[in-house]
Formats: structure tokens, sequence, C-alpha cells
């Protein structure tokens, strides 16, 4: 009999490549889908259209009473809890929510396991993050935080997401429940939404080599962050859930690079070097070439906190679940960019 998966957070980044790794390996796969959404809802479609294999399920992180339904219905032999606000910006602007999601969310759906009477059969990952470390704690600089180091969230995001982690382990502890961290650091590709800053980039660098846009407007330049390809990420998921015991892993890739690398390997790749002239708020990037201003402080983007670097250190996925990246930092900016350069013309 095939498994059955239930994967929250089906319409995201890392919900559509799960789904499809999850379907090429026999599962019954089940997406929940926010429980408002009519059947003609343009989101609904969307991932009918893309996903015909998914059963879409109607629930609400939020909501207890639809989460227990829809696994007393289903009884999930794995459930991938990928739901959350995602936005760390947007965190700041409505941290209750953030709260109520990303949070409290992670606790409805175990307590829907739990309520089913599935908590000693039905395996359960958590999609933590790397934004729990946040940076201030940063204690290891050469080899990248790994399942040890210290948290300091600096975001109602982050903050959210280690409560989701803690009541994670809670119930793995307290009921003997197969449940599993990932803490993910960031992961890319052609799936990102464009409120992330990778994508608004491969985006803008397509139009403006399409002639649709003139100039890219961005927030901090010298943030680092330890970008990998979702693809990849997945996988290392999956295998968390296959192992005889629980546990928390580290995704990432071992190396970090800022926003500003990011911005000139993209528009090498349309043939433009780009020439960085002024500081601060008024710092531009410039077309080396013609002298045209291609990138713009906008201070709009800048966040009351911010974690300045964030590098992952990925042994102990990499030795106990033989997991391994295909995709190395150079060919994720490559292939974001020729995506939507495809995709925009
Ligand atoms: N979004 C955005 N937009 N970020 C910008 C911009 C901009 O215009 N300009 C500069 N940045 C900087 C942000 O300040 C941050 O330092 C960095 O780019 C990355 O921002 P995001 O791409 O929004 O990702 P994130 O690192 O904050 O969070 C992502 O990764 C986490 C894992 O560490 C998200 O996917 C989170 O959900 C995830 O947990």
């Amino acid at each position: 009999m095939a498994k059955k998966a239930l994967i929250t957070g089906i319409a995201g980044q890392d919900g559509g490549h799960l789904a499809k790794l999850l379907h090429e390996k026999g599962y019954e796969v089940y997406g929940v889908i926010r429980g408002q959404l009519e059947a003609s809802h343009p989101r609904y479609v969307a991932v009918k259209e893309e996903m015909p294999y998914v059963n879409l399920v109607m629930a609400d992180l939020t909501d207890l009473s639809a989460l227990t339904r829809a696994v007393q219905e289903i009884k999930p032999d794995e459930v991938y809890n990928l739901a959350a606000i995602s936005h760390v910006g947007y965190s700041f602007r409505d941290p209750i929510l953030t709260a109520d999601v990303t949070g409290k969310g992670v606790l409805n759906v175990l307590e829907a396991i739990r309520l089913s009477g599935l908590e000693k059969t039905t395996r359960f990952y958590q999609a933590s993050t790397s934004e729990m470390f946040g940076g201030l704690d940063y204690n290891r600089p050469d080899k990248g935080y790994d399942e040890d180091a210290l948290f300091h969230p600096r975001s109602p995001y982050g903050v959210a997401k280690l409560y989701g982690h803690w009541i994670t382990k809670n119930y793995r502890e307290s009921y003997g429940m197969h449940a599993s961290c990932g803490i993910l650091f960031n992961h890319e590709g052609e799936r990102r939404g464009p409120e992330f800053v990778t994508r608004k980039i491969s985006k803008s660098v397509a139009r403006i080599k399409l002639g649709l846009q003139e100039c890219i407007e961005l927030g901090n330049l010298d943030s680092k962050r330890d970008w990998g390809y979702a693809g990849d990420y997945v996988e290392g998921m999956w295998r968390m859930l296959q192992q005889d015991e629980p546990g928390d892993y580290v995704l990432a890739t071992g190396e970090t690079h800022t926003i500003r690398e990011f911005c000139e390997i993209a528009f090498r790749e349309i043939g433009i070097e780009i020439e960085w002239q002024g500081e601060g708020p008024g710092e531009i990037g410039l077309d080396k070439a013609s002298g045209k201003t291609l990138i713009k402080i906008n201070p709009d983007f800048f966040r009351p906190a911010e974690v300045d670097i964030l590098l992952g250190d990925p042994t102990k996925a990499e030795t106990a679940l033989g997991w391994e990246r295909k995709v190395d930092f150079p060919g994720l900016v490559k292939l974001m960019v020729e995506h939507d350069l495809k995709a925009e013309a």
C-alpha cells in the first residue's frame, strides 16, 4: 500500500518541491490549502493545475478542528508542517498573526495528530529555520551554526519559529512522537516568491534585460546568507522522517554570500558588470559599460532588527542522513535568472 503524506503549505515554494518528490517516490500526497478558498479560487486552481496528483484538503493552521478532521480522515503516515507566515520583514508588521500561524499553528498540527490517536504511528516534520539563530550569539564563526548553537531570534517570525521548534521537541519527549525538526538555512529557486530578495533580484534582472524595468530597489546589501537550492532541501526533509529515531538536523551549504554578490552574479548572467558607488542609503550599482543606474537603496526595505550573517554547518545531515546538494551558489543564481528570462519574455 502506498504511504500517505500530508503537507501543510502546499502552495508555497517547498510544498511544491516536496509534493513532486513524494509523488515520484510513490506516496499518496495530500496538501492542506486554506479553508476559506473556493475550488474556483485562482490559488486553488493553480495548485490543482500544477500538481494534479495532490489531493487538496481545506484547513487552516489556526483551526484545530479542521486540522483534526483532516488528520482523522487521511490517517497520514507522514505530516510535513511547512505552512507559516514566512516573510521576516512582514512579521514585524503583523507579529500577532505571525505568532498565531507560525508559532501556535505548529501546536495545532501536533494536537490534531495526538487527538486522532496517531502520535505513535504518524511521523512529523517541522520546518524550523536558521532565523532562530539570529546572529548575536554567533559562536562558531569558522564553521557556522550547527544543531547545538545558541538561539537568539531577531524577528517576530524567528521567535514564533522557535516556539514551533521547542513544542515539536516537547511532543517528541512527552509522547514519544517521531517528530523531527529541519533547521533549514535559506533555500531558493524558481518557485521562490518575489517578496524574498533572491527572486526579487533574479526577476528584476530578467525584466531589465527585456526592457520591462529600469532598476531594482533594495534594502541592506551587506547582510550575508547561506543560500542553497530548495529542490535539494526537500530531499533532506524526507530523509529525516525515514530514520529509525527522530532528531534535529541543519540543512545548509556551509558557504555565505552577501546580497551584493548575488546582484553581481545575477547581472553577469545578462552580460552586465556592476560597479558600486557611494555609501549607505546613497549607494548605487551602475552598469560599468553604460554608466546607467541599475540598483538603488530604498530604506523601506530595511528591517527594525537585522540578521547580519547566516552560515550553517550541515555535517550532521551529511553524515547521518547521507544528504548532499546538487546545486552550488553560482548554479543557483544562474538557474533563477535563466528561469525568469523565459518566464518574463
Ligand atoms: N526581502 C527582501 N527584500 N530582503 C532584502 C531586500 C529586499 O528588497 N534588500 C535587502 N534584503 C535583505 C534582508 O534584509 C535580509 O538580510 C536578506 O536580504 C534576506 O532576506 P529574505 O530573502 O527576505 O530572506 P530572510 O533571510 O529574511 O528569510 C528567509 O530565510 C529564512 C531562513 O534563514 C525566509 O525564507 C524565511 O522564511 C526563512 O526562515
